[in-house]
């Protein structure tokens, strides 16, 4: 019997985002009308774990207990997540960070990271092409959102990727990792297929920006009211596609300056939902609602 009025129960948390801090995300705002649409019976809730968390063992374990089917993880988490979990794909495991985390029937935990595949639909939907036929050269992939993406240029054997950081040292490491997928000659020997360069050495970042189809900001530079563009806006050609990882502001001073020049431009807004749809066709085997999920976050982010 149920009193007349009453709202029906909320279903069960069963998928979370995690972080610290939390309180700002917007998964739960993009996800749960997604699970409506789909008839799914679960809430996805934002769960405030501290950095300080001892065992990310135990924390998956209570929540598959609670009969979590998942959580997206985020900062500071993301490659605590990965080391608790039995399995990772190949993304989550070159990237050294997870954002999804799937509590399977098998009894084992599986991590993923789809923000690479949040960035590639996103640069798709705005350009229309794929990574794989793209010679990209990413700025700032001394940062975990640049790692991401390099790492996702590399999995999905992009013609040409140059890196690029302020600290050059920095991208060293990961121009090693990532090696193995830039064998094959796809440019006939004419140019290095991979290689990491200094912000200030800017004869040389001219040359590589010339065979560039794709650039790629992953630095912060341009979020700040004040600062200017991460790269010099000379050097940003008509030929270029231009996509900032930055949504806020919608169009940064490297956006301003690339379409100054004539180059086409898409900002990161989009990648949010795109990774958030991948997450979903993790746990549930099925897409989202993709337009449910967009106007969802649009209506969130108002
Ligand atoms: P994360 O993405 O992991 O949070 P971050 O500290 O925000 O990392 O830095 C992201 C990237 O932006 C880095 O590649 C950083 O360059 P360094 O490795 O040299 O620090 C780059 N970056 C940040 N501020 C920058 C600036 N003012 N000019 C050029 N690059 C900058």
């Amino acid at each position: 019997w149920q009193a007349s009025g009453k709202a029906p129960t909320d279903p069960a948390p069963r998928l979370a985002v995690i972080g610290d801090p939390v309180a700002h995300s917007l998964s739960p705002a993009m996800h749960q009308p997604a699970l409506d649409k789909a008839g799914i019976n679960a809430r996805y809730v934002k769960l405030h774990v501290p950095a300080s968390v001892d065992s990310f063992e135990s924390l998956f374990a209570q929540l598959r207990a609670l009969g979590f089917i998942g959580v997206n993880v985020t900062v500071p988490h993301k490659a605590t997540a990965l080391a608790a979990a039995d399995v990772a794909d190949d993304a989550a495991t070159a990237m050294g960070a997870a954002n999804t985390i799937l509590f399977a029937d098998d009894g084992k935990t599986y991590a993923f990271n789809t923000d690479g595949i949040g960035m590639a639909e996103a640069i798709r939907d705005a350009f229309r092409i794929d990574l794989r036929d793209l010679r990209i050269t990413i700025v700032g992939a001394g940062g975990g959102a640049g790692r991401a993406a390099a790492v996702k240029c590399a999995l999905d054997q992009c013609e040409r990727l140059v890196l690029i950081n302020r600290t050059v040292s920095k991208i060293q490491e990961l121009e090693e990792q990532l090696r193995p997928h830039f064998t094959d000659d796809k440019l006939h020997g004419a140019t290095e297929r991979l290689c990491a360069v200094g912000l200030d050495e800017p004869g040389r970042l001219a040359e590589e920006l010339e065979e560039t189809d794709l650039i790629i900001n992953a630095t912060s530079v341009g979020m700040k009211p004040g600062e200017g563009s991460p790269l010099p806006a000379q050097m940003i050609l008509p030929h270029h596609l231009v996509f900032d990882m930055i949504y806020a502001p919608p169009k940064t001073p490297l956006l301003r300056a690339a379409e100054g020049n004539g180059a086409r431009i898409a900002n990161g807004s989009d990648m949010l939902l795109h990774q958030g749809a991948a997450a979903f066709a993790i746990w549930f085997g099925q897409d989202p609602d993709i337009h449910v999920m967009r106007q969802a976050l649009r209506d969130a982010s108002k």
